[in-house]
């Protein structure tokens, strides 16, 4: 094998899929990659055939120009695959298994894998705790929006699917488990809901539809999402989610004509830093969410943010906005003793329960996200169409495994 197929990124708005190196045991030098884990080997790792990998929000956040990821970084943190070479210290997978690949890079042996916070290892990123595939400042390791990818620490890292040909049947859900769905999952699980719960979930993208589904799967009574998209809060109606029009003005007046009180048990936050403001017309106001959930939450309940927070961001509204410095109101928080938990989701906290709900149809994440194949050397028309709020979460297909699979 010489060649790789890969989606990398130009330049703000443009991505392009270019044939770069066929992955070895060794992270080499190459964009983005920091200085200290160039020669790296992994021995612990495998090389994977890339069954099924997603478009995320949070590559939008890189192609959009509002981070400082470097042109030629290859992108790809949501990967399902096939392995094909399985490294001399891989001891417990098999060439042929086929995996779910956490987007979060994790040792297995640091203090913080000990305590099962993988989104924070300590050891695969020199420039500070945390690493994820193609993207940017975490680590260099190389993304898998590619025919093949290298895996490292897999005995750790890779979730095992217990049947190729089921794995193979319900790929287009399956693959859903790298980033989305423990992502939506977790939100849920940190604002505190659970049975008989009022919920509010700002964001329809797909990781606010992931944690709609996540709260009904948690038996929350009633599961409000709220967007600026019409498309998006359709799909979030198509799976039984009241919606809130956030540019229609007060998200709390909507919630109140919903529920009969403007408060919700819990809140997630699956927007981040490109939040808009609310009302019509409205510009963006990073701190919009944050500030709004901390309105609608009740007294003693719990914010999930999964939505993503930055510490550089070249296209922030305000140089305040440009180092991540928000004007939260925190003392509404506090004075309502709030909780928040914020973060890359721990995704291998959650997958492999999140996995048998797929395997025994307890849920139907595919559906729910919209989930759409498109090719390898059409994820540049993907991107664009994921850009202008297409209401799809689009699955990259590099070796047509996907071919036929319908959702759950
Ligand atoms: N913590 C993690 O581990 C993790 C993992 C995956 C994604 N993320 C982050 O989660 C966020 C959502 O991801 P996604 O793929 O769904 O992205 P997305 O960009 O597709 O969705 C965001 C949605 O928020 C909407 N929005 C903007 N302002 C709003 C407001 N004030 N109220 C309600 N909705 C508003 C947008 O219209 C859009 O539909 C991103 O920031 C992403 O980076 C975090
Ligand atoms: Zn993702
Ligand atoms: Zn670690």
């Amino acid at each position: 094998m010489s060649g790789n197929r890969a989606v990398a990124y130009l330049k703000p708005g443009a991505v392009e899929v270019r044939t770069i190196d066929y992955p070895t045991l060794e992270l080499k030098d190459g964009p983005g990659v920091h200085p200290d884990n160039v020669g790296r080997m992994c021995r612990h790792g495998v090389i994977l055939k890339v069954l099924a990998t997603n478009i995320c929000g949070s590559d939008q956040h890189m192609v959009r120009g509002r981070t400082t990821a470097p042109a030629g970084l290859v992108l790809g943190h949501e990967i399902t695959g096939e392995i094909v070479e399985r490294g001399p210290d891989v001891e417990f997978l098999d060439v042929g298994d086929i995996v779910s690949v956490p987007f979060n890079i994790a040792c297995g042996r640091c203090r913080n894998c000990k305590e099962r916070k993988t989104g924070i290892c300590l050891n695969v990123n020199p420039a500070r705790p945390g690493a994820a595939y193609g993207y940017v400042d975490m680590g260099g390791w190389v993304g898998g929006q590619a025919e093949f990818v290298m895996v490292p620490y897999a005995d750790f890292n890779a979730l095992k699917f217990p049947d190729r040909d089921q794995a193979r049947e319900k790929l287009l859900d399956l693959t859903m488990l790298s980033d989305i769905f423990p992502t939506g999952f977790h939100g849920v699980v940190s604002s505190g809901a659970g049975v008989g719960s009022t919920v509010y979930v700002a964001g329809a993208g797909p990781v606010g539809l992931a944690a709609a589904a996540s709260a009904q799967l948690l038996g929350a009574a009633a599961v409000i999402v709220g967007d600026l998209n019409a498309e998006r809060l359709a799909q979030a109606r198509s799976f039984g989610c009241e919606t809130v029009d956030v540019s229609q003005g007060s998200v709390e007046d909507q919630i109140a004509q919903i529920l009969g009180e403007p408060e919700v048990d819990a809140a997630v936050d699956a927007v981040g830093f490109e939040a808009r403001a609310h009302g019509k017309d409205a510009g963006e106001a990073p701190a919009t969410v944050l500030n709004s959930l901390m309105g609608l939450t009740r007294a003693g309940g719990a914010l999930g943010i999964p939505g993503l927070y930055v510490t550089d961001d070249p296209g922030g509204v305000d140089q305040d906005a440009q180092t991540g410095t928000l004007k939260v109101r925190l003392g509404l928080g506090w004075a309502k003793s709030h909780t928040l938990t914020t973060g890359q989701c721990p995704v291998m906290k959650y997958h492999r329960g999140l996995m048998m709900a797929i395997l025994h149809e307890r849920v139907h994440i595919a559906k729910a996200v919209n989930a759409t194949v498109i090719g390898l050397e059409d994820a540049p028309a993907g991107y664009a169409d994921f850009d202008q709020g297409a209401s799809r979460k689009y699955v990259l297909n590099p070796h047509g495994a996907l071919e036929g699979v319908q959702p759950v």
